[in-house]
């Protein structure tokens, strides 16, 4: 009793509430209070478990739907970029609209969002969309998966990877075979993109992933 008396008075901040609970319930009422103590501490610390692991799940649910809805809204812009290029000009005149950077909505999007927005894949025809050796691993995931994302949560970092297929005829204008490609196209493709390997894909191949990085 004394002893306790001795650790109420000595003890650590009032924040630390287990620590009074225990000695409360210890002093008034001994070896029933302190079964009492552990048989609460122990649905606490279970409810906490619980709260964070709901906490984990959303923002887990969360990160993966803002993920997926950018990779959707930036799939249209640049498909809607292409094919408006196409119509007007061609694909020799379409080829720059392939590039993130032609267009200023995926900045905003980053801007507002605090995310960068890129694609990576391990057949590039820009070099700087390769990617890394860990993203091999889950390229090759995704690409053998019925799943078509994939979030990865290390520490402060979050990324979010959706699939990206040849899903349409005109991806093969500028990616399929030489059969699919005009000339001129191939010849402004190979003049730009020397180690170009982003060719002879077929409609409905895996091509890579966007990249969501929170
Ligand atoms: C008019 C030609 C053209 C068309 C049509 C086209 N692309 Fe591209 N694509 C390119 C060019 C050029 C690049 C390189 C852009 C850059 O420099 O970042 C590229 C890059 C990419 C990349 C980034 C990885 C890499 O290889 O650098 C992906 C993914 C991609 N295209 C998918 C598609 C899909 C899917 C379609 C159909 C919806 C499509 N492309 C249609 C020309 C085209």
């Amino acid at each position: 009793m004394v002893i306790f008396l001795v650790f109420w008075l000595t003890g650590p901040e009032p924040r630390n509430l287990f620590y009074y609970i225990f000695c409360t319930m210890t002093i008034t009422n001994g070896r029933l209070g302190f079964t009492l103590f552990i048989l609460i501490s122990l649905v606490i610390i279970s409810c906490e478990d619980t709260k964070n692991i709901n906490d984990d799940m959303k923002a887990e649910y969360n990160y993966q739907h803002i993920g997926d809805s950018l990779s959707i809204i930036s799939q249209q812009v640049l498909l809607r970029n292409v094919s408006r290029e196409l119509n007007a000009g061609g694909p020799t005149v379409a080829i720059d609209f392939c590039n993130l950077n032609a267009s200023g909505l995926m900045d905003s999007l980053s801007n507002l969002y605090g995310v960068t927005i890129s694609r990576i894949t391990t057949q590039p025809r820009n070099p700087g969309n390769m990617a890394s050796e860990s993203e091999v691993g889950i390229l090759a995931g995704m690409m053998n998966s019925r799943s078509s994302d994939t979030l990865v949560m290390g520490g402060e970092n979050v990324t979010y990877y959706k699939s990206i297929r040849l899903g349409m005829p005109t991806c093969l204008k500028c990616h399929g075979s030489t059969d699919d490609i005009e000339e001129s196209t191939l010849e402004i493709i190979k003049e730009r993109y020397p180690d170009d390997l982003a060719r002879n894909y077929q409609l409905g191949d895996f091509r890579g992933a966007w990249k969501i990085q929170f």
